[in-house]
């Protein structure tokens, strides 16, 4: 298969990396570090092609997924992780506007752009990760949990788009994984990537819907919805 991975230095998507570099597909991973993407290609030459990108940059992101076109052809699944989220209780300002140019601006930038390619080719398989923190607001990082929160919704509009079609959507919703990105003390219920990463392997082969990771943030998943 062609698979492109969008935010794959480090976390979710470098582990997703991982695992599908060793069954024979060839691999596009993207990040804005680019000292970590050169190690990936030298551990990995033959399967994978690494390129830098900001998906802030919305012309970069245009420009960086024509290339990628133009040496796949065809692309099989995208898996989007990039995403941003920082503890911002004195609501800076700065810091708000970045996480939306990132989670909201950038990020339907590429859905949307792998969507239409996907309608172009009549078929794939689109997998985004949004989060359980998209149920719940924070005042701690209100715009992560406003931008996961749109991300939901958005990926959902997408679901009923591709109905009739052989385009597939899968939302993965986890809770807290251990990445950097999960910040902040007194974090409870901290899942570990490795289980994370497997249980989301499996809903992507199985062209799932929708994912919550792992089984016990399901409850509070449903919690949230019901009672919130
Ligand atoms: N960890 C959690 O508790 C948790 C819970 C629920 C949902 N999630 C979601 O899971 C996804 C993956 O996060 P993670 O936990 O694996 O965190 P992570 O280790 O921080 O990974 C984030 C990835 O996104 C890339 N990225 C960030 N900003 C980018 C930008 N502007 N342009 C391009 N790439 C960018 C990073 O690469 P560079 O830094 O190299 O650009 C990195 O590869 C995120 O969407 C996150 O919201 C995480």
């Amino acid at each position: 298969m062609n698979i492109l991975i969008i935010g794959a230095t480090s976390g979710i998507g470098y582990e997703l990396w991982k695992h599908y570099t060793t069954k024979g597909n060839t691999v596009a991973i993207t990040g804005r570090r680019d000292e970590i993407l050169q190690r990936q290609i030298k551990e990995n030459p033959g399967s994978t092609v690494a390129f830098r990108c900001d998906v802030a940059d919305l012309l970069s992101f245009d420009t960086m997924l024509k290339d990628i076109m133009s040496k796949f052809g065809y692309l099989d699944l995208a898996i989007i992780c990039a995403g941003v989220g920082e503890l911002n209780p004195d609501l800076d300002l700065s810091t708000e506007l970045a996480t939306l140019s990132v989670n909201v601006n950038g990020w339907t930038n590429v859905v949307d752009s792998i969507y239409k390619i996907f309608e172009k080719q009549k078929s794939g398989h689109l997998v985004t990760i949004t989060s359980v923190g998209g149920l719940q607001p924070t005042p701690i990082a209100p715009s992560y949990s406003a931008s996961k929160a749109f991300q939901i919704n958005y990926t959902k509009s997408l679901q009923q788009k591709s109905k009739g079609s052989s385009i597939v959507v899968t939302e993965i919703r986890p809770g807290l994984v251990d990445t950097r990105m999960a910040k902040g003390e007194g974090l409870f219920w901290v899942m570990p990537l490795d289980k994370v990463v497997k249980e989301i392997e499996k809903a992507i082969s199985k062209k799932n819907k929708l994912k919550i990771v792992t089984t016990r943030w399901r409850v509070i998943n449903w919690i949230l919805k019901h009672f919130m």
